[in-house]
């Protein structure tokens, strides 16, 4: 399938992210034209038909989260852009700050209409220092043209951006860790309900969009949300970029229509797979999200079609896996990540990697029974079921489909415990 520039649009111009470049691509045109000529409603009601869905990984309607927020009477409101961007295997967001922050800015002003909310935040991570220099550049251009600033191009509208930067944990990609981060407090997830959309920074209304789904406003105001809703698949419209990485002959960010198949991305847009090497697994939504195999090639890459499919489409990012990969350590890397990311806060997470972690150790070394299999399941089941966050819930997706796909490669290190050929014929 050919890419659909929408979002990376303005990527390959010169010198993309100053503010005359964004301007000379109608830049900047859809703000003057919700403050003029739209309410606060009927830009709600076009992001509505447009039926843009959250790109952080839930897949929430934006018109809807902006509405609850507007409809909250309680006042200041706040827009919050998630630059996180912590999931092994997305890079998606970064595309978009580093070479189109006018556009994301834009969006959030956008956002802070439509929504009642004067102040926004993007929220970035600790390990994007470049990006936060283009922002922070960005927002004193828009500032100096009136884009943003006190009374916005003279309609009375005020609205400010602040960038602040993270320290490094994944789980402040969550958007409550993310709140409580940005209160200056230790980064760690807060109970929902209540929702930030109406409990979120200092307690009052705030509004969490990823980057991609601010950066998707501009256009759909502009060329309105029918337009939009008429790319992609009708559940979930648009564009999506899609961040690929791992063992084909091109990684990189792709943009194309929500329901591109995992098929035709890897072969059409990324190149196929390295030469003389055949596709194997791919996780189509980074760490998080559990695995398919060669049987699940033709999926769609979209919200619906991936849980149909056992697994989530979460920002994007596909990691694919050749006939070399080794399974077991892959999924060892993955658990390891996440056991060192737990924020420590619920028990099923912070105490169950790490003995996922271990067993995952003990099967790599040769010292597993088949018993431990049983068990790794378990464990998995409890902390999915009981974890407190999303990040203990998705954590183990990875352990439970590697093990239902691809159980061979689990019981040839159990066979050949203590041989030290497991090695060798896992990869095989
Ligand atoms: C562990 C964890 C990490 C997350 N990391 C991110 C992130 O880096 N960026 C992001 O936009 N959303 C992330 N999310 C999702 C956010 O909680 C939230 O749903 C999202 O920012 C809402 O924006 P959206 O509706 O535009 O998708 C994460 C969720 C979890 C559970
Ligand atoms: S699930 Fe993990 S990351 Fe989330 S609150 Fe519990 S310990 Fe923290």
């Amino acid at each position: 399938m050919s890419e659909l520039k929408i979002l990376t649009r303005n990527v390959s111009r010169p010198n993309p992210a100053h503010i005359d470049s964004y301007l000379v691509n109608e830049g900047y045109v859809a703000l003057p034209r919700a403050l003029n000529e739209m309410t606060p409603e009927e830009v709600i009601d076009e992001v509505k038909i447009a039926r843009l869905r959250g790109r952080g990984g839930a897949g929430f309607p934006a018109g809807m989260k902006w509405d609850f927020a507007s409809r909250d009477r309680r006042k200041p409101k706040y827009i919050i852009c998630n630059a996180d961007e912590g999931e092994p295997g997305t890079f998606k967001d970064r595309v978009l700050i580093e070479n189109d922050p006018h556009a994301i800015l834009e969006g959030m002003a956008l956002a802070g209409y439509a929504a009642g909310a004067e102040k926004g935040f993007i929220y970035i991570r600790g390990e994007y220092p470049q990006g936060a220099r283009i922002l922070e550049r960005a927002i004193a251009e828009a500032t100096s043209r009136s884009f943003l600033g006190d009374n916005i191009l003279n309609s009375g509208f005020n609205f400010s951006v602040t960038v602040h930067r993270g320290a490094g944990a994944y789980v402040c990609g969550e958007e409550t860790a993310l709140i409580e981060s940005l209160e200056g407090k230790r980064g760690q997830s807060r109970i929902r309900p209540p929702f930030p959309v109406n409990v979120g920074y200092s307690n009052l209304p705030t509004v969490v969009n990823n980057v991609e789904t601010l950066a998707s406003v501009p256009p759909i105001i502009l060329r309105g949300g029918a337009w939009y809703a008429s790319i992609g698949t009708p559940e979930c419209p648009g564009t999506k970029l899609y961040s690929v990485s791992g063992h084909v002959a091109r990684p990189g960010v792709y943009e194309l229509p929500m329901g591109v198949t995992l098929r035709e991305l890897i072969f059409d847009n990324a190149g196929g797979m390295r030469e003389g090497r055949t596709f194997k697994a791919a996780f189509p939504g980074g760490a998080s999200s559990a695995c398919l195999d060669e049987s699940q090639l033709d999926v769609k890459l979209d919200f619906n079609s991936l849980a149909v499919a056992g697994s989530m489409l979460g920002s994007g990012a596909v990691i694919v896996l050749d006939d070399t990969a080794d399974m077991v350590k892959a999924t060892h890397v993955l658990i390891k990540f996440f056991e060192h990311e737990s924020c420590g806060k619920c028990t099923p997470c912070r105490e169950g990697l790490f003995w996922v972690r271990r067993i995952l150790d003990q099967i790599l070394e040769g010292s597993a029974s088949e018993q431990d299999l049983d068990l790794l399941l378990e464990i998995c089941e409890g902390i999915r079921s009981t974890s407190f966050c999303g990040l203990g819930e998705a954590s183990v997706s990875c352990v439970e489909s590697t093990i239902k796909k691809f159980r061979g490669e689990y019981l040839a290190y159990l066979r050949n415990s203590g041989s030290g050929e497991a090695e060798t014929e896992a990869a095989s």
